[in-house]
């Protein structure tokens, strides 16, 4: 038996868009794998939530399947995947080669089929990550993923708890039902904890020590690395964090590692406080810069470390723009 897979995307969720979209992938499926139907199996599909007006399976009728068993299913919400988007399989007792097929943009959810690209950007706290990977995504228009953002929610949610993020047996109980979504709304990253949107409460200053602890806990690196490689699998996009190119995409065709004085980050780091309406003093942020630093290079899971293929860039005597250039640069050449 043989499994034949397709993908295709919907206009809207309207009872006509879903039929001519499924119609027309069942169609391609049928022509380019020559397809006798009498050896159809059955046909399954599935579709994102967002879709609702009409199972796709009814359309494989119309398109012809007249007496297959025909099955359709919910796929859950995941982070980064495609919206308004339809999935079958087509099992056949046809011995030949299957041709799967994917139409109207799915084609994103075969990696081996698409121009999907990763960038690996990592470095300490404070050496800009996060303003150079917003810019990178505009100008190449791609996704931005702060990762930090994701393990300062598992932070936040521990101190909303009263959890200590140092009691690795309690945090493992805090993240085993942690509900942590990302969603980007023009562009712009918004972290969602149990479905508020924490985005603004992540970044107060007592969270980024605490986030630093939280994340050196395998319960947690593994949960969170696995919501970004899933996101990163789907979607091209620039990831900012400290063990990306090392561990979370070790084959991202370009890796970064953003880095400058501690100086020069603290002073950046209060800077972007006071913007926010925190005023911590340089000399705090400083001495939390060179601990936090230390902290996430010294945890025995995933440290902060250049990975050995990145390009090392030392922002400290360089204006934002430049560090953008020079990374657009380097990826330009790899292209
Ligand atoms: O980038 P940030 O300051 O928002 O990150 C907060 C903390 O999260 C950082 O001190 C260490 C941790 N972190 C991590 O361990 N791995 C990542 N990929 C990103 C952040």
């Amino acid at each position: 038996m043989k499994a034949i897979r397709g993908a295709t995307t919907v206009g809207a969720d309207s009872a006509a868009e879903i039929k001519e979209s499924v119609k027309e992938l069942l169609t391609e499926i049928k022509t380019q794998n020559a397809l006798n139907l009498e050896e159809v199996v059955c046909v399954l599909f599935s579709n994102t939530s967002d879709l609702h007006s009409f199972y796709p399976a009814k359309a494989a009728r119309e398109a012809g399947f007249f007496t297959a068993p025909l099955f359709s299913a919910l796929e859950p919400e995941i982070d980064g995947a495609l919206s308004k988007c339809i999935r079958v399989m087509v099992l056949t007792e046809s011995e030949k080669p299957a041709k799967h097929v994917y139409l109207r943009g799915a084609a994103v959810l075969r990696r081996d089929l698409t121009n999907i690209i990763n960038i690996a950007l990592d470095g300490p706290a404070g050496s800009g990550k996060s303003t150079i990977s917003k810019l990178i995504a505009e100008k190449l228009n791609i996704l931005c993923l702060d990762t930090g953002a994701m393990y300062r929610a598992c932070a936040l949610k521990c101190v909303n708890l009263g959890v200590s993020v140092t009691d690795e047996e309690a945090v493992k109980i805090v993240i085993s039902d942690i509900n942590l979504t990302v969603k980007h709304e023009n562009g712009v990253q918004h972290t969602y904890l149990d479905g508020k949107d924490v985005s603004e409460d992540i970044r107060r200053p007592e969270i980024s020590m605490l986030a630093s602890t939280v994340s050196a806990w395998e319960c947690v690196r593994t949960k969170m690395v696995q919501l970004q490689r899933e996101i990163a699998m789907r979607t091209s996009c620039i990831l900012d964090g400290r063990d990306i190119g090392t561990n979370v995409l070790p084959d991202a065709p370009y890796k970064f590692f953003l880095t400058a004085s501690p100086e020069v980050r603290a002073k950046r780091r209060a800077a972007e406080n006071l913007q926010k309406g925190f005023n911590t003093p340089y000399e705090y942020v400083l001495a939390e810069v060179i601990k936090r630093d230390k902290q996430d290079a010294s945890r025995s899971i995933a440290p902060l470390k250049q990975a050995k293929d990145a390009i090392l860039i030392d922002s400290s005597e360089m204006t934002v723009n430049q560090v953008v250039d020079l990374i657009l640069n380097k990826i330009q050449e790899k292209i």
